[in-house]
C-alpha cells in the first residue's frame, strides 16, 4: 500500500520563535490523531531546521528542507549542502518547487543535478511540478509536466525511487485560493503514474507517492485525497496554522 503523507511547506514564513510555538502546538494536535500509514513532514526554514528536527525527534512528525544546492561545500555563498541537512538529522528535502523555478532560474537539469546530490547523501526528495495557467489553458499541460519529470529524474535507476515522492503543483492554484479540481488532479496524477510505469516497472509507478499541492484547505483537503491517485497533499498557507493543518491531516 502506498503510504499517505501530509507536507507542510512554510515557504519564508515564521521566526524561530514562532516555529518553535507552532512546532509545539502541532506536536500535541498530532498525537491525538491517528496516523495510519500516513507521514506528516512539515518544512520550515533553513535557520529554524535544527531546532524543529530536535523538538520533533520523539514525535510523529518528520522535518523537511525546502531546498539545498548540489555542491557539497565551497565557495557559494548563501547555500547550504546535503551534508548540512543531514548533519541536523534532516532526511528529506523539497526540490523543483515552482517558486525555485520561477524566482531563481532552477531548470530542469539544475534539478537533475539537485536529485542526484540529495540521493548520494541518503536525502529523500519531494519533487516538485507543475504548469503555469497558459500551459493549461493552451491543453499542454500534460506535455509541459512529462517534460520536468523526464529531464528531473528519468535518468535515474529504478531503486533509487524508494526516496522520491512526486508533488503536481499547478502553479495556476498555488497561494491563489483556485484548487485544481479533484478530477483535475486525479487525470493527472493517474497520467504521472503512467508515464513512471512506461519507464520502470509497475513495482515503481505503483510504490510512489504523488502528492497535490495548490491552495488544499481543510474545505477541500478530503475529496482531493479521495481521488484514486492522490496520495497526499503539500500543503502552503494552510500548513501555518495548527487548526487548519491538522484538519488536513484528518482529511487523509
Ligand atoms: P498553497 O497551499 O499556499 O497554495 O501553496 C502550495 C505550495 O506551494 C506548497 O508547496
Amino acid at each position: 500500500m502506498r503510504t499517505k503523507i501530509v507536507a507542510g511547506n512554510w515557504k519564508m514564513n515564521k521566526t524561530y520563535q514562532e516555529t518553535k510555538a507552532l512546532v509545539k502546538e502541532l506536536k500535541h494536535a498530532v498525537k491525538e490523531i491517528s496516523l495510519d500509514n500516513t507521514r506528516v513532514i512539515i518544512a520550515p526554514t533553513f535557520v529554524n531546521l535544527q531546532k524543529a528536527s530536535k523538538m520533533t525527534k520523539s514525535s510523529a512528525i518528520e522535518v523537511a528542507a525546502q531546498n539545498m544546492h548540489q555542491e557539497a561545500n565551497g565557495a557559494y555563498t548563501g547555500e547550504i549542502s546535503a551534508q548540512m541537512l543531514k548533519s541536523v538529522y534532516v532526511d528529506t528535502v523539497i526540490l523543483g518547487h515552482s517558486e525555485r523555478r520561477e524566482y531563481f532560474g532552477e531548470s530542469d537539469e539544475l534539478l537533475a543535478s539537485k536529485v542526484d546530490a540529495a540521493l548520494a547523501n541518503d536525502l529523500e526528495v519531494i519533487f516538485c511540478f507543475g504548469e503555469v495557467l497558459e500551459d493549461r489553458k493552451s491543453g499542454n499541460h500534460f506535455k509541459v509536466v512529462e517534460s520536468q519529470i523526464k529531464n528531473a529524474l528519468f535518468h535515474l535507476e529504478s531503486g533509487a525511487w524508494s526516496k522520491i515522492i512526486l508533488a503536481y503543483e499547478p502553479v495556476w492554484a498555488i497561494g491563489t485560493g483556485e484548487t485544481a479540481t479533484p478530477d483535475q488532479a486525479q487525470e493527472m496524477h493517474a497520467f504521472i503514474r503512467e508515464l513512471v510505469a512506461e519507464r520502470y516497472l509497475s513495482d515503481v509507478s505503483e510504490e510512489v507517492s504523488i502528492l497535490y499541492g495548490g491552495s488544499v484547505k481543510p474545505g477541500n483537503a478530503e475529496e482531493i485525497f479521495s481521488k484514486n491517485d492522490v496520495d497526499g497533499g503539500l500543503i502552503g498557507g494552510a500548513a501555518l496554522n495548527v487548526d487548519d493543518f491538522s484538519a488536513i491531516i484528518k482529511a487523509i
